[in-house]
């Protein structure tokens, strides 16, 4: 028989990689692994370990809704009429530590503003994480600049410092690392390339409110830091978004050409749209949600933090089952999703998504991460493009399929699996199923191949 303990030592060690809000209860059941412990597995028929239910989310706030009646009523619907956004971006700006804050119509028209207005132009080169959403980068393509991948350190699911270097060139104008699921990059060691290289830096904070890395939040750390606030996202508008900056400049510049050209603060008031810009406003609408789910966006940042450091500590006692591991700097993740790495191995060979289907029939729902983002279509229908063609040449497109090879990433998609932000919004006991039902599956993995 195997057994593992798990000790309030080991536990208080992987608390000490993130900062712990007053909701922490380090008061950790003792914790056994018994290879001899045979149930039926749901997926074959047993009993579920969790047949509840989880959060749901958005969660709605009673309070926004005579706000936004009142609003409908006025007419004044789009920014330039109403104070709601104005709003919004003060506040936010204040909750995360930065100068300016500018709300846009989207995370993916946050980053597009963000990476025009530091000078990303047609026929530039911009290095970005691979493990993440599609938008990270499309944003470049619609810029008509070539998105180039660094590989991903499997261990802390986001971009590796050491291998940026080796993919400059000439043509590389920014660096676009993702505080993926929330988890800060290590920011000093990109900047410090950027520094060195002349390069800018954007962050694709999206997923990343109220991450922490070496006393700033995600998304102060670089030259600007983008966030979303789609549906799903921590901090919920339905759609939304905002470029953060200390930059006063840069800021002026990003709200001009969010405004159609017109001018702002610093920016030449020769006309009234004296530069070409576009229209990727925020709705009053979509301030007066945000200003509601503000008021709840400290209690549940803390709530999935001290949820996921208990899972952590849980967690890395299955065999087979590796949580995420903070980079260095890292101080808070943001939680948008909670990752761990599983080896199929230590499960009797069972396939990850054996594993996943297992794990949502024990009523705990999950699911497998990103794909390997750098060997999507879309991006040789690009290359290949009329427009691409004109501005790479064929020996750069050659080099850079020949160089779009990486190792850390495919292991990381292929191992990934993750729970929602919602889960981690649970009770303490829903967490306690979750570690139950892995538990529960490595115990019978004999059972668990399809
Ligand atoms: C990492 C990342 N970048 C960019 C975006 C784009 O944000 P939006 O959907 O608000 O345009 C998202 C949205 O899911 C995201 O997760």
């Amino acid at each position: 028989m195997k057994t593992r303990k798990i000790t309030r030592r080991q536990a208080i060690t992987a608390a000490s990689a993130g900062a712990l809000g007053t909701f922490v209860n380090w008061s950790l059941p003792s914790f056994t692994i018994n290879s001899n412990n045979h149930v039926k597995l749901a997926i074959n028929g047993g009993e579920k370990v969790h047949p509840g239910t989880w959060p749901q989310w958005p969660v709605w706030d009673q309070a926004a809704e005579k706000n936004i009646t009142d609003m409908l009523r006025t007419g004044r619907w789009w920014r330039g009429d109403g104070e709601h956004v104005a709003d919004f971006e003060q506040r936010y700006a204040g909750l995360m530590g930065a100068k300016r804050c500018l709300a846009t119509a989207s995370g993916t028209t946050a980053l597009i503003i963000a990476l025009k207005a530091l000078g990303v132009d047609a026929g530039d080169e911009v290095l970005v994480s691979p493990y993440t959403f599609i938008a990270s980068y499309n944003v470049i393509f619609m810029n008509k600049a070539l998105p180039v991948f660094v590989d991903s350190d499997p261990e802390t699911f986001l971009m590796d410092p050491s291998k940026i270097e080796s993919r400059i060139t000439d043509r590389t104008t920014a660096i676009l690392p993702v505080h993926i699921y929330g988890l800060p990059v290590d920011m000093d060691r990109v900047n410090a390339v950027a520094e060195k290289h002349n390069l800018k830096v954007v962050e694709d904070a999206c997923q990343a409110w109220l991450g922490e890395y070496r006393g700033k939040k995600t998304g102060t750390l670089g030259d600007a830091g983008c966030f979303s606030f789609q549906n799903s996202k921590n901090l919920p508008s339905g759609e939304g978004g905002a470029i953060l900056s200390n930059n006063e400049t840069l800021m002026d510049r990003c709200n001009s050409l969010h405004n159609c050209g017109r001018p702002v603060g610093s920016m030449p008031k020769t006309s009234a749209y004296p530069i070409s810009g576009t229209n990727f406003r925020m709705q009053q609408f979509q301030g007066l949600i945000l200003m509601s789910q503000m008021n709840r966006i400290l209690k549940d940042a803390d709530i999935r933090l001290a949820n996921a450091l208990y899972l952590s500590a849980r967690l890395k006692e299955i065999p087979g089952i590796i949580p995420f591991k903070p980079a260095d700097g890292a101080e808070r993740s943001a939680y948008h999703l909670y990752p761990f790495r599983y080896i199929s191995k230590e499960f009797n060979g069972a396939s990850k998504e054996r594993f996943i289907s297992a794990l949502n029939a024990e009523g705990i729902p999950c699911g497998a991460g990103y794909g390997p983002q750098n060997k999507d279509g879309l991006i040789e229908d690009m290359l290949t493009s009329k427009g691409f063609k004109r501005l790479f040449s064929e020996s750069r497109l050659r080099q850079w399929r020949a160089e779009n090879v990486l190792p850390g990433n495919d292991k990381l998609c292929s191992e990934a699996v993750v729970f929602y932000q919602s889960i981690l919004l649970g009770s303490r006991s829903d967490i306690e199923d979750i570690v139950k039902a892995i538990t529960k599956i490595y115990e019978n993995r004999a059972s668990l191949k399809g």
